[in-house]
């Protein structure tokens, strides 16, 4: 773990994760009708790049309540989806039941660092799946990298779409005159950013009384080497200029269900990359 990391990020994330779940379930928080009309849908971009998952053993760390997890179980995928909230991994078990998919997808309860232990099949994926808000709630993305890699088949791959590092250092509570949001922090932040954050990503009329929040800046190179370091080629490497939710307020609609900056593409808001585990190490 990194040397700046706080003793209680873990609990106090937890503990947010947990009542955001509620939240994600309720009216105004995630729309499951495709999902559950047997049609679930990722978002463009894994659409786009992902590819055919039938028949494959994917991993889907961090997978929330399992939306897409599940969608991925629909298309013929054999999941495993692992997160720490108990009320999400709940959730999660209850849906695959609703939908009939039980049989198709295992949701484990643990913490990410301790996926190995939990999960206990290495090198048994042929994908591992990572997607939107996921890496900045982890301190040391080195560890995070083996474990990717500590799970894939050699052949396999990891797919990861998350919001450029770059944005992160951008605030709208901080906003300027303009309407665009202010500096926030340096993108070579090596503390933990903890803060106070009261406002859901997916339903914005809600308010979390958890509202602390400890997470992390990854900057690009630190997650490429990290990647390389534990074995993976890299594929491919995308920057957009659109990203899945309303990150900002001055974000509009991209026409494809995401966000872009309202008048030119001034700077990238998210990424997603392919990373090929090694059949052997050269
Ligand atoms: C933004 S959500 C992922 C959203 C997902 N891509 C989706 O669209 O449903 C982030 C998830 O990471 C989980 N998480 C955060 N820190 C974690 C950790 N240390 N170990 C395992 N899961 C963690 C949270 O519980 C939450 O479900």
């Amino acid at each position: 773990m990194s040397d700046g990391e706080k003793p209680d990020w873990r609990a106090a994330n937890r503990a947010r994760w947990d009542e955001a779940v509620g939240v994600h379930l309720a009216p105004g928080g995630y729309d499951l009708s495709d999902l559950r009309a047997g049609q679930g849908r990722l978002n463009w971009i894994e659409e786009d790049e992902l590819g055919d998952v039938r028949g494959l053993r994917v991993l889907h760390l961090q997978c929330h309540f399992g939306r897409d997890t599940l969608t991925l179980a629909q298309r013929g995928a054999e999941v495993v989806g692992l997160d720490f909230s108990s009320a999400a991994i709940a959730a999660a078990r209850a849906l695959a039941d609703d939908l009939g998919l039980g049989g198709r997808a295992r949701f484990v309860e643990a913490d990410l660092y301790d996926a190995p232990a939990a999960v206990a099949e290495p090198a048994a994926f042929d994908r591992v799946f990572v997607t939107w808000g996921a890496i900045n709630w982890l301190p040391d993305i080195a560890e995070w990298a083996r474990i990717v890699a500590h799970f894939l088949k050699p052949g396999g791959f990891l797919y990861l779409a998350e919001q450029h590092p770059a944005a992160f250092v951008f605030d709208d509570t901080a906003a300027l005159p303009s309407g665009l949001p202010g500096y926030f922090v340096p993108y070579f932040s090596t503390e933990p950013l903890t803060f106070d954050n009261p406002r859901d990503y997916a339903n914005p009329d809600a308010t979390l009384l958890h509202a602390t929040e400890h997470g992390w800046i990854h900057p690009l190179g630190s997650i490429l080497s990290s990647l390389i370091d534990a074995g993976l080629a890299l594929e491919y490497f995308k920057e957009h200029p659109s990203v899945t939710w309303r990150m900002f307020d001055c974000l509009v609609e991209d026409g494809r269900g995401g966000y872009r900056w309202p008048d030119k593409p001034w700077l990238p808001l998210a990424f997603s990359l392919k990373a090929r585990k090694y059949s052997s190490k050269a």
